[in-house]
């Protein structure tokens, strides 16, 4: 017999469901008796105690189905340790739901701040078990993150689609791609794309080499000009500033442009005079079903993390490396981030075929 919490934290993507199928289903067929407690909206349901019990038939069915049945919610991991409105001790709260249940395991599924939290609660004694899903493929210790690859199918599509339009008009068009600290999604749209400009916030852009990557194209003949820029693409001088002073910079910024695009939108019509236009596909790239690479992903994560809970084996993140799906433990990943570097290959790869970085 075993008792089981699973949870969904932080910014939903595709295949949340399917992981969690993963593991009920890798649990359901290798016991005889299995409880599992549902939590609502992330660890709110496990703070307040809101939970639903769930039985393995609720798991059946849900293998293509976007988003996640347990509702999910950010609780900041910086405010776990503050007492909420009422004076809850949050952490004291959990351990409480844990321990009233009789729980065995909690089943985590999240990204950097989620970790950061099942971190914590093995810390307090909690056997927990996390399960890396985000957009944006920024949790170290694993290769890819569940949602990445179908955010990247659809950042992939919209790029796609201006393509037609930006030929037919000779426009030069930016489309937003989700990420506010790593570009992975942007690199791999961009180039999916085809992309000519691709802005990351770890290759901070400088204005006049996306001018001259312009300029280059128009004299190529070349008709239009597609950009994938990351939402938190930054320009050098901005890279340089302080926290306080960068936060100031995106205030006066928030007045006048409502994203990083349309700012940058904003300097190359005033240098050049162009025609450009602005897409941003946002929460469309963490809607509707995994792809397919995700449900198999999702499914070799999920029965893994079943394996370690038959074997009682806790206080990991369940990851892929080099095709493999590795444990990893999380004092070793918690907190910190996996980002692009300039000497990735995707990158190196991109610059050999003509794209710019704006670098
Ligand atoms: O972390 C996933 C993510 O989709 C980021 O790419 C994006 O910047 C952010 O979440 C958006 O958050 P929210 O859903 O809270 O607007």
């Amino acid at each position: 017999m075993k008792r089981i919490g699973m949870l969904t934290s932080g910014g939903d993507c595709q295949a949340l469901n399917a992981t969690m199928r993963g593991v009920v289903k890798g649990l359901a067929n290798n016991l005889d008796e299995l409880e599992v407690y549902g939590f609502d909206d992330g660890y709110k349901g496990l703070i307040y105690g809101n939970y639903r019990m769930l039985s393995s038939k609720d798991f059946s069915g849900i293998l293509t189905r976007g988003g996640t049945i347990l509702g999910s919610s950010r609780q900041p991991f910086k405010l776990m340790r503050v007492p909420d409105e009422k004076g809850l001790d949050k952490v004291e709260a959990m351990k409480q739901t844990y321990y009233k249940l009789r729980l065995d395991c909690l089943v985590i599924l999240g990204g950097n701040g989620t970790q950061k939290t099942a971190n914590l609660l093995r810390e307090e004694g909690l056997n927990v078990i996390h399960l890396p899903k985000t957009i944006d493929n920024d949790i170290w210790g694993t290769d890819m993150t569940f949602g990445f690859q179908s955010a990247v199918n659809i950042a992939t599509e919209a790029i796609d689609q201006i393509h037609t339009t930006a030929s037919s008009h000779g426009r030069v068009f930016i489309v937003e791609v989700m990420g506010h600290k790593v570009g992975w999604l942007t690199l791999h749209a961009g180039v999916a794309g085809g992309a000519d400009i691709i802005l990351i916030p770890e290759i901070p852009y400088d204005t006049e080499k996306i001018i001259d990557a312009l300029n280059k194209r128009t004299k190529e003949g070349k008709r239009f000009t597609i950009l994938a820029v990351a939402e938190g693409a930054i320009s050098k001088e901005d890279a340089v500033l302080t926290k306080k002073d960068m936060k100031k910079k995106l205030e006066e910024r928030a007045k006048k442009f409502p994203s990083v695009s349309y700012e940058i939108a904003d300097k190359i019509f005033k240098e050049t005079g162009l025609e450009i236009r602005v897409t941003v596909p946002g929460h469309t790239q963490r809607g509707g079903s995994p792809c397919a690479y995700d449900r198999v992903l999702s499914t070799r994560l999920g029965s893994y993390a079943a394996k370690l809970i038959l074997e009682e084996d806790y206080g990991y993140m369940v990851g892929i490396i080099n095709d493999k799906i590795k444990k990893v433990p999380l004092e070793e990943c918690a907190g910190k981030l996996k980002m692009v570097t300039p000497k990735d290959q995707t990158v190196e790869a991109a610059k050999r075929i003509g794209i710019s970085f704006g670098d």
